[in-house]
Parts: C-alpha cells; structure tokens; sequence
C-alpha cells in the first residue's frame, strides 16, 4: 500500500469499532451512560422498578402521542417475540393478510401459517414496496388482522404506513391493524393517536441504540379486550397478564430495570433533539444516496420506498458484500453489513440510526471511497 494511500486510510479510521449496521447499533452517547453507571440496587417487585416503569411509560405515552385507552408495554424479550404474541392473542378463526416485501415482512406471516392460521400474502419484489391502491385491491377479499411492516430491514424499503393504515380502516373500522417497526422506531415521528395500529411493535437494538435487552410493543384498547376473549393464549405471550400487569407498573415475570432505565435515557435523548432527529435521519441517508450515484452504484430500493434508516447499495464491479464489508472493518474500523440472504453478495447495508452524526456519516462515507477507489492496490494487486 502506497504511503499516500496508508496516510489517508488511518485519518479516515474510527478509534474503535463502529457500528454502521442495521443492529445491533452502535449505543447512543444517553445508553452508555447508563450503562458505565449501573449496579443492581433493587429486585423487580420493589417500589423503585415500580417508579422506573412508571417513568418510562409516560416518556414512551410522550413521545409516541399515546393515547390514554392505548398501552406501551415494555419486555425483557427482542421484537420477534411480539410477532408470535399478536398471534397469541387473536382467535385462530381470524382471517390475515400479511406482507412479503423482504426476509423480516415474510416471516412475520410465516409465523401465523406455523401456527395454522388463515394467511393471505401480498407480496412485492425486494426493493419494491407496497402502494394504498395495491393494498385496497388486496383487502376486497376480507380480512379481520392486517400486518404491515414499516421499514422491511432486508432490503432499506419503508413503507408509507400512515396512507396503508387509512386504506384499511376505510375498507372496514373492524380490521385491526399490526405494524412491525423494529427497524424504524425512534427515527420518524409517529403518533400513535393518529396512525392507531392494534399493534406497534420494535426492538431496542435498532434505532433505539440500547444493547439486545428488550422491544416495546403498544397495544391498542380494543386489541386488549379481543386478547380477553382468546383461549390458550399461554404464560410469557400472555397480553391479559402483561396488561394486568402494566397497570401497577409491574411486568409478569422479570424485565430488567436495566432495560427500563435505558429506555428512558434514550427517550430523554430522543426528547431533547427533538424533531431535529428526523432531519438528521434523513440527511444521513440522503448522504449515502448521493454517495451512491456519484460512484455510479444504485439503491435496492425502489424511487419512494427509500428507508430513512438504512440504505441497501450496490457494489462496484469485481467487488463483492462481503468483502466490501470486511475492508471497511479492516481498514475504517467500521463495521457496515452486506445485503441481506440473495442479495448478500451485490450490496452492502448502511444503517443511519441512534445518534450517528453527519460527521461520522461523512467519515465512513470518505473511508468506503478510498477502499473501492483502491480495491486492487488494497488486495495485493500492486
Ligand atoms: C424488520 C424486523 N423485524 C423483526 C426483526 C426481528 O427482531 P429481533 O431480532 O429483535 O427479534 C428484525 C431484526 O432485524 C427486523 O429487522
């Protein structure tokens, strides 16, 4: 390697490795925080995690406009668990559609197909996304639970789940509605007052950038009182339980508080930068756009199905995912992912979530150009 290109490489590494994948994320400055100061200090039947629960439930009724008749709840479980509770927790006689634009949207229907269940899918070719007009044709058939997917992390699509959501109340109020936001919470304003969703769910990992301890599910009034009328709805998936629960700020078996605190602090976070988070969100991804088209790659996603928290970008020529990704650990100290199952190969994913800067975008974005502009000088070809 050239002195030259040595020089500029090193000015470009992060100190420590740094995570640019679609989550787990690299923790937000507010999680660290907690983290470095935490000591266990109480159990979590004691007054204190009462408190801490109490607290992180109004931040999260805040900052996601939840109304009153609604419920957050908070487990110590990751986002996959709550795909399984909506299916817990609605009769097996219901009739579902479900998506299939991606690795994630299709298993979320494969778990209700495991189980027995009636599933319709509406499917769209990865990159592609789901229009209101495809959706309403769609919902002719009849259906009482539709599970729409926000932001399908497989492929950097998101979905406008506010326009998908009026499509189906207007087809008929009774339809409830399931929503998989593990990769997109946190980073777009979303009101749950408006958007009114039975089910929202997500991970912490993701753009809430607190380690793999947790996912939030809120839940609306009407699919508590369905949860009510379902037989065998289990113990752990139990949402009656969960919900009883809740309303004495307890959980039915343990969530750690270490959980709840990091939760809060984010949300905090979150609160103090305010809407200025999803300008940022947006300019990050707008970055790695324009980094894109200027090497003369392209986007997986579709023109208006452009996530605002990871970009799914084609490789040059003779490079592969893969190896694109190991070179940014190698030389940036940067660890991004490569396309997702088929698509592993001629992309790599860029996350743009938590907390990372236009400035440290911009850094990796610069790293990612020295390496492919000297792929073969960097791969022992001169
Ligand atoms: C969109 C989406 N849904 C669900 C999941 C599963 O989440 P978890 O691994 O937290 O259970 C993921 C994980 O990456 C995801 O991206």
């Amino acid at each position: 390697m050239t002195t030259e290109l040595s020089t500029t490489l090193e000015s470009l590494k992060f100190p420590d490795l740094k995570l640019f994948a679609p989550g787990p994320h690299e923790l937000s400055p507010a999680v660290r925080e907690v983290l470095s100061k935490y000591r266990a200090t109480f159990t979590h039947r004691a007054t204190e995690f009462k408190t801490c629960y109490e607290e992180t439930e109004h931040l999260l009724r805040e900052t996601f406009h939840v109304p009153e008749k609604d419920r957050p709840l908070i487990f110590g479980h990751t986002g996959s668990y709550n795909w399984e509770m909506v299916v817990n927790n609605t009769p097996s006689s219901f009739r579902t559609l479900s998506l299939d634009i991606g690795s994630f949207s299709k298993r979320w229907g494969q778990v209700l197909a495991d189980r027995g269940r009636h599933v319709e899918i509406l499917s769209a070719d990865w990159g592609d996304g789901i229009t209101p007009d495809a959706l309403q044709a769609e919902l002719s058939k009849g259906y009482d639970l539709v599970l729409l997917i926000h932001n399908e992390t497989s492929t950097g699509v998101a979905l406008d789940i506010e326009a998908l959501c009026d499509v189906v109340r207007h087809r008929s109020p009774d339809i409830l509605i399931g929503i998989d936001a593990v990769s997109i919470a946190g980073a777009v304003d979303v009101r749950i007052d408006q958007l009114q969703p039975d089910y929202y769910l997500w991970s912490l990992q993701k753009d809430f950038s607190i380690p793999t301890i947790g996912s939030v599910m809120i839940v609306s009034d009407r699919a508590m009182r369905l949860a009510e009328t379902v037989e065998n709805r289990g113990y752990v998936l139990d949402m009656v339980e969960w919900v009883a629960r809740a309303e004495k700020h307890q959980t039915p078996m343990t969530v750690p508080d270490l959980t709840l605190r990091c939760i809060s602090a984010r949300l905090r976070e979150m609160q103090t930068e305010g809407d200025a988070r999803f300008d940022r969100h947006r300019a990050l991804t707008d970055a790695q756009h324009a980094w894109a088209e200027k090497h003369g790659l392209y986007l997986l996603s579709k023109p208006g199905f452009e996530s605002p928290t990871l970009s799914t970008i084609s490789v040059p020529d003779g490079l592969t995912g893969p190896g694109l990704t190991a070179a940014a650990k190698e030389h940036l100290n940067a660890q991004i992912a490569p396309g997702y199952g088929s698509t592993a190969e001629g992309y790599i994913r860029i996350a743009a979530m938590g907390m990372t800067s236009e400035e440290e975008m911009g850094q990796l974005l610069d790293g990612l150009t020295a390496i492919i502009e000297n792929w073969d000088q960097l791969n022992g070809a001169s």
